[in-house]
């Protein structure tokens, strides 16, 4: 119910706090993998601490500045897309993903990213949708070219992880490159 196809299996849903065991569960097989990039995972390390993550998750969604979406394959959550930020304002927001190791390698994030750009652009009137990485997550990166979007460049030294101050890249789609990229024409898009 209420599930998006990503074909193969796949399936695009809303992550909701009533799934927040089902979500540390997954947490826990993604953990190490995606502890080396980006803190989601820390935030949710037991039955508390994931359900307030959904939760704040639920309240930015009411509030309209932000949305988590979790990835299904054969029943199991692998990962998920979110609109980290989402500024009706300035018709900008930028999407972020995981994915645990056993679900890699096979576009799951792709397609469900490019799920999140259409309704964004297309129901929503965003105007430019980012993708930040550090510049060491190459396959993060692999997947921001592969959505088609531009390297506007490089924060230096913007983010404090783990004891090492990482570069940043932000990238970019706007919406009139995001309808020329999925209109005739536009070849084939991995
Ligand atoms: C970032 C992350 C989600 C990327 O995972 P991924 O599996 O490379 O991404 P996708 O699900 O889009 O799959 C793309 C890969 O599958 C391959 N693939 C196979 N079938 C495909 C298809 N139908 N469509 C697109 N790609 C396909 C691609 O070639 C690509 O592999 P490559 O990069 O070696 O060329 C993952 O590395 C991760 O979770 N990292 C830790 C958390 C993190 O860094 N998050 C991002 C923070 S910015």
């Amino acid at each position: 119910m209420f599930a998006t196809s990503l074909g193969d299996g796949a399936e695009l849903r809303p992550l909701e706090p009533w799934r927040s065991e089902e979500f540390l569960a997954h947490l826990d097989r993604a953990r190490e993998f995606v502890d080396e990039f980006i803190q989601l995972a820390r935030a949710a390390t037991d039955p508390p601490s994931a359900r307030a993550l959904l939760t704040s998750y639920a309240e930015k969604q009411a509030a309209d500045t932000g949305r988590i979406y979790g990835i299904w394959v054969d029943g199991t959550l692998v990962g998920g897309v979110l609109f980290r930020v989402f500024d009706t304002a300035t018709e900008t927001c930028e999407v972020g993903c995981w994915l645990e190791p056993a679900a890699t390698g096979r576009g799951l994030v792709t397609r469900a990213a490019r799920t999140l750009i259409d309704w964004a652009v297309e129901e929503r009137g965003m105007h430019r949708v980012e993708w930040r990485a550090a510049a060491t997550n190459a396959a993060s990166v692999r997947v921001a070219r592969r959505l088609g979007m531009t390297r506007d460049g490089v924060l230096r030294e913007s983010f404090p992880y783990r004891g090492v101050r990482h570069d940043i890249e932000v990238w970019s789609v706007l919406a009139s490159e995001w309808r020329r990229g999925r209109g005739p024409g536009a070849g084939h898009r991995h």
